[in-house]
């Protein structure tokens, strides 16, 4: 197992004794959400966790879910999630954060949003001081509007490239059938609060994958002395 993976590990089975049962919880995206959602389904086998509702953030966490018979419930079911545990591409000392590497940030928001808690499980290299200095924020949008949202980004000084699909011919078509720009800013991102509302606010735009004030603790793994180990960081605001 390389290193990074082996942060990912440890970080997504400490996450776990966070889950109590009888939980409904928010199931994330993404390799290190994966790898919780696999640690999850053993505590469930072994009846350490008992009557754990899943709700799913997207297609894989849905489809891995059922692969490990972890119980699901729809979104729209549900009124409030417990807890929600997932992953993310860059997180700043505010624990603000972007999201969307995976593509899914449109449902890992709206289930972000309905967790009375969200758990951030991440491995020490998405830890930055400032937000999209490297990494370009995703933005889903309509088909059909991809080119004026791009050309209205350009108008804000940010570069927005389609995301293209790697074993598809054409672009990364999203779980709600909508395409990708991933966007970076001259600068980067000075005011995360401000420009989530300004690009949520172009025609054309469904959501991006900044998440502000919504992460209220995270996890982050790192290798010390060859060994994998967790530690979570206090909030600087
Ligand atoms: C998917 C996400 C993922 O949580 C994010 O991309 C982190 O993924 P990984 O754990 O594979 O690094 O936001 O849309």
């Amino acid at each position: 197992m390389d290193s990074q993976t082996q942060m990912k590990q440890v970080v997504a089975d400490v996450a776990i004794k966070e889950v109590k049962s009888d939980m409904i919880l928010g199931l994330g995206s993404g390799s290190t959400a994966a790898l919780m959602i696999k640690s999850l389904a053993d505590q469930i086998r072994l009846g350490k966790l008992q009557n754990i509702k899943g709700v799913a953030t997207s297609f894989q966490s849905e489809v891995l879910a059922l692969e490990l018979d972890i119980p699901l419930i729809d979104l729209a079911s549900v009124s409030q999630i417990d807890l929600a545990i997932d992953g993310a591409d860059e997180v700043d000392p505010g624990f603000q954060l972007i999201k969307g590497g995976g593509a899914c940030h449109v449902r890992e928001k709206l289930v972000a949003s309905k967790a009375d808690q969200l758990l951030i499980v991440v491995d020490e290299t998405k830890l930055v001081q400032n937000l999209n200095q490297s990494f370009p924020l995703p933005v889903e949008v309509l088909p059909n509007a991809w080119k004026q949202v791009q050309e209205m980004i350009l108008e804000m000084n940010g570069s927005a490239s389609l995301r293209m699909a790697t074993k598809k011919a054409g672009p990364v078509v999203t779980d709600q059938g909508n395409l990708i720009l991933d966007v970076l800013f001259d600068d980067g991102i000075k005011n995360p609060k401000v420009m989530e509302m300004t690009i949520n606010n172009i025609p054309g735009v469904l959501e991006n994958g900044l998440f502000v004030d919504l992460a209220d603790k995270v996890l982050v793994g790192k290798i010390e002395n060859n060994t994998p180990v967790v530690y979570s960081p206090p909030r600087v605001s």
